[in-house]
């Protein structure tokens, strides 16, 4: 590895040698700002030819930029971060975001080590939250030292799943945490390694502090080692006191002011309602008379903004009196219900591109979904159209942007076309784009959470903290005063939102954490590394992961991984799905079982208006089959999938008449994929990276697709599957007192006891006098007036037995085994299947690890 190589000696003396033939051009080209210099000594002038430059090159060093990067603040503090490494093992760095943290540091240390002839022995790795931050971070640092990334011979590279450019060479290495986690587990001590800089910490995300207490262990044995802890907004106190004795840099920064408008105060900025003296306003603005610059900084508390809803339809007949377009209405309304008026941004972003000086506009969304479908919005919108270079400017930030597009977005458009960004929280802190000067924070953001009915972590749809919302309105200030739109009422923002954003190992299950715990092999077992963390999560929440990874066979009962558990712990999803994942991988079923799984991950495709529920449960049982949820909901998906086929036309007409709703539909579609591109890097779906493409479905006539669905017609065998996802969410059928009479249902509950439940109106299985089987799964259980499961399948105790946890059933009555039911219940010829079957099973996913 390229860390280890480092003490080669023959190695380490050539990179010495290009890094500082590589210091010595920086240093040349800081004397000129003039266009670009050719960094070889053969004499040509840059600019001119530059063109001509034969591929194979590997520095083209760039004066400009060498200018615009001492002009960052992270420059006055350079000396000063140097001393602190140099005498700390562990130093804070804390500065506003784009002060040049990320790029520079990194820099400062390895030039620093070159200037002092020990480049050789500098290698530096700086961990970045997502991956797209470590592509893109990598390529500016290449860029800014003159270098082409994954050139010979040069220093930067990155390490991300699946995507590696790195060489011996590279000295700085960007990864995602993921990618460090996974390093420390084969290497615990981080061999090679000089400095490790963790960037973005006040994100807190579960990798992020389980990285933080590896360090804190390994430090002690590699006195050697330096630690950096990097952040924008970060409360230097809580990190400093984790790592006593670290110390604290700060890097000052400088942003213009930047006016807030709330969503009633966009209503009149777009100069949709004139009048903000009428009474329609008053009422939706709670306080006419001030707008938005008066307002900035200085909060206006208890005032509602909300319409008075006794006024409400005066307000929207006099809106539309006025040709006002009814979503901002819609918008008011629908705050609560956390909808995102594509609408009313749109018009928003158009109004700043029609009316407003120029500047760049940043707008948030919570998701790549969400980016898609406003980028689409403001795409087929002429007015942004034409102010974005016919849609050239107009650019959607999300990690499937090849890097090309992703330099577009640092790139300052000529004349006076306007530059569009649409991202997701990833612009927060991560990424910088210095010309912005409008920013549109539609409030939302998606995190990891924890589902209680389905007791399921999945990701969810939120109200971003208020601290998050300040540091977005902080991007539009970088170089001049500038605005930001939020799409939320200012009430919204002040009562609802959260102060901070909770940390993540305080709101998500965990037992990918414990999985990754083991992985690393700690010693004190799993409660006893938690335990070690910055803020250690509840002690029960550990205890209910344990179970649950013991009951799916995940662990053993020495807490140890099973072959099952290693392949979970490198699937970021729930276990539970992602043990259905693989199951329907390995036994050729994987089509299905996607489709199944991403219904689970997100929701069920059918939709209920109150007023035709009736019709809409009659369309639902329309594609029943086998008194199971989860087949009904895959055969609506595939004849969907047939419908979309035949036009836009056929596939509204069925998703109408069908009572589907169209964007969970798509919603379904687009989990599908990333599911099946996760078990491609997991190595379950053929190894040749570029045939499956970054996402997307993979192609139909793919032959490893089409093996793994050599067994996709036999639904017997993806309820098996499903068993393997939803074990030990059971369900007991019990026996009727009289024939007519509907079965009882059990469940085992928390507590182990037998309770009873029934099965959700919503559910095919609705009123069922008769179960084709004493079993059923179960997804979400829900506690209303009674318990309730909103989606059941009957299972088989074949399916149950080989596919459940253990080999064990557990019920009220006691356990029902596999040995005990192969040898009192079955014939003994069908235990031995079973018990081989199995084995097979768990020798494939050992073979595989
Ligand atoms: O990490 P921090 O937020 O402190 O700043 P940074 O990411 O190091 O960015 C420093 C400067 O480099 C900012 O002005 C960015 O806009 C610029 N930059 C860029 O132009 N292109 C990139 N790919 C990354 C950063
Ligand atoms: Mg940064």
């Amino acid at each position: 590895m390229e860390a280890r190589a480092a003490t080669d000696p023959k190695v380490a003396a050539e990179s010495e040698r290009l890094l500082r033939e590589l210091t010595r051009r920086e240093q040349e080209g800081s004397l000129s700002t003039e266009g670009r210099r050719r960094p070889d000594e053969s004499g040509a002038p840059g600019a001119a030819d530059q063109g001509k430059r034969g591929a194979s090159e590997r520095f083209d060093f760039d004066a400009g930029i060498y200018a615009q990067r001492k002009r960052l603040p992270a420059w006055s503090k350079r000396e000063e971060l140097l001393e602190a490494v140099r005498a700390n093992q562990v130093v804070i760095v804390a500065g506003e975001t784009g002060c040049g943290k990320t790029t520079q540091l990194p820099q400062f240390i390895l030039d620093d080590a070159i200037a002092r002839n020990e480049g050789g022995r500098c290698s530096l790795i700086c961990t970045q939250p997502r991956r797209i931050s470590a592509t893109s971070v990598a390529s500016r640092v290449a860029q800014e030292r003159g270098e082409k990334l994954g050139a010979k011979g040069t220093t930067v590279g990155y390490k991300i799943r699946l995507e590696s450019v790195a060489s011996e060479s590279t000295r700085i290495l960007f990864v995602t945490t993921g990618v460090l986690l996974r390093r420390l587990a084969e290497d615990p001590l981080l061999a090679g390694v000089s400095h490790v800089i963790v960037d973005e910490v006040h994100e807190r995300s579960l990798d992020s502090d389980f990285l933080l207490v590896l360090l804190r262990d390994v430090l002690p044995h590699r006195p050697t080692l330096r630690v950096v802890l990097m952040s924008a907004t970060l409360n230097a106190a809580a990190f400093g006191a984790y790592f006593a004795g670290a110390a604290v840099a700060t890097i000052p920064g400088f942003t213009h002011p930047v006016q807030e408008h709330y969503l009633e105060d966009i209503l009149q900025v777009t100069g949709y309602v004139p009048d903000r003296g009428s009474d329609c306003m008053r009422n939706s603005k709670g306080n006419s008379g001030t707008n938005g610059d008066k307002r900035d900084g200085d909060k206006t508390a208890g005032a509602s903004h909300r319409p008075h809803p006794a006024r409400e339809a005066e307000f929207i007949a006099a809106l539309s009196r006025r040709g006002y377009l009814p979503s901002v209405c819609d918008a008011l309304r629908a705050i609560d219900q956390s909808v995102i008026d594509y609408d009313l941004v749109t018009r928003l972003v158009e109004h700043v591109c029609a009316s407003m000086e120029p500047g760049a506009i940043l707008v948030f969304m919570p998701g790549l979904a969400e980016i898609s479908k406003l980028h689409e919005s403001l795409g087929t919108n002429p007015t942004v159209r034409a102010a974005t270079g016919n849609g050239k400017y107009l650019i959607g930030l999300h990690s499937t942007l090849s890097t090309a597009e992703q330099r577009t977005i640092f790139e300052h458009p000529p004349g006076d076309t306007r530059k569009i960004v649409i991202a997701t929280n990833i612009a927060e802190t991560s990424i910088t784009i210095d010309d912005v000067v409008y920013v549109v924070d539609s409030g939302k953001c998606k995190e990891n959470g924890y589902d209680p009915n389905t007791r399921m972590q999945l990701l969810l749809e939120r109200w971003v903290s208020r601290a998050s919302a300040k540091q977005r309105r902080g991007r539009a200030g970088r170089v001049r005063p500038g605005r930001c739109f939020r799409v939320y009422t200012r009430q919204m923002h002040d009562e609802v939102f959260d102060e901070h954003t909770m940390p993540e190992i305080k709101r998500v299950p965990l037992e990918g954490l414990c999985l990754q715990i083991q992985l690393q092999r700690m010693s004190g077992g799993i409660a006893g590394f938690l335990g070690k963390a910055l803020e250690p999560p509840e002690e029960d929440s550990i205890k209910s992961a344990i179970k649950t990874l013991r009951q799916i066979g995940a662990l053993d009962e020495k807490e140890n991984l099973t072959s099952l558990g290693q392949h979970l712990a490198s699937l970021p999803v729930d276990v539970r799905v992602g043990k259905m994942l693989l199951y329907g991988a390995v036994l050729g079923c994987l089509g299905p079982v996607l489709t199944i799984a991403a219904v689970l991950g997100g929701r069920s495709p059918f939709v209920a208006p109150l007023d035709k529920r009736e019709d809409a449960d009659a369309a639902k049982r329309m594609f029943a089959e086998d008194q199971s949820d989860h087949l009904t909901n895959l055969n609506a998906f595939n004849a969907w999938l047939d419908a979309r086929a035949l036009g836009k036309g056929a596939e509204m007409a069925f998703t109408r008449d069908n009572f589907l709703s169209f964007r969970t539909l798509e919603g379904i579609a687009d989990l599908r994929a990333q599911f099946a591109q996760l078990l491609h890097e997991a190595g379950f779906l053929g190894t040749d990276g570029k045939r499956w493409g970054r996402r997307g479905a993979p192609p139909p006539d793919d032959p490893i697709w089409l093996d793994a669905n050599r067994n996709s017609n036999n639904t017997r065998l993806v309820k098996a599957v499903l068993v393997a996802g939803l074990y030990p969410n059971l369900v007991k059928v019990g026996t009727p007192h009289k024939p007519s009479a509907p079965p009882k249902l059990h469940y085992l509950s928390d507590e182990g006891k037998e309770e009873m439940l029934q099965v959700h109106p919503s559910s095919v299985n609705y009123g069922a006098k008769r179960f084709g089987s004493r079993w059923l799964v179960y997804h979400e259980r829900v506690q209303t007036t009674g318990v309730y499961v909103r989606d059941c399948s009957t299972v088989t105790p074949y399916q149950l037995l080989l596919f459940g946890g253990k080999i064990e059933v557990r019920h009220a009555e006691g356990t029902l085994s596999l040995d005990r039911w192969a040898t009192f219940k079955a014939p003994a010829r069908v235990g031995v299947l079973l018990k081989e079957i199995r084995a097979r099973l768990d020798g494939v996913l050992r073979d595989k690890i």
